[in-house]
């Protein structure tokens, strides 16, 4: 994040998990990712379909909560 908003300049980051992945689902969540929605059925995993969860984080909620007075605690 620090890559993207900081030297990039990226307005947004966005990334896919799926959710049957809960130490990234939580550890997404905590860095200040949010869900944005669902790809159902998107990839074949141990012999089932699983859903991705899309998750996202625009530059300004980065700023918030990374910036020296924002920062984040873990
Ligand atoms: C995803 C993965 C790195 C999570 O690791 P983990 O050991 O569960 O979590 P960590 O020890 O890194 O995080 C410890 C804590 O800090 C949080 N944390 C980690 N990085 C953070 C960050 N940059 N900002 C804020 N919080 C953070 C975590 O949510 C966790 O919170 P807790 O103390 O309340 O439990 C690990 O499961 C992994 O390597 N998985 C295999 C690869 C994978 O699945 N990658 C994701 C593909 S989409």
């Amino acid at each position: 994040m620090d890559h993207a908003f900081n030297r990039l300049n990226l307005h947004r980051v966005r990334l896919g998990v799926v959710d049957q992945n809960k130490p990234a689902l939580k550890t997404y969540t905590k860095m200040g990712f949010r869900i944005e929605g669902k790809a159902r059925e998107q990839f074949f995993v141990d012999g089932k379909f699983r859903d991705v969860i899309l998750m996202g984080i625009l530059d300004r909620e980065f700023r918030k909560l990374y910036s020296p007075k924002g920062m984040k605690n873990k």
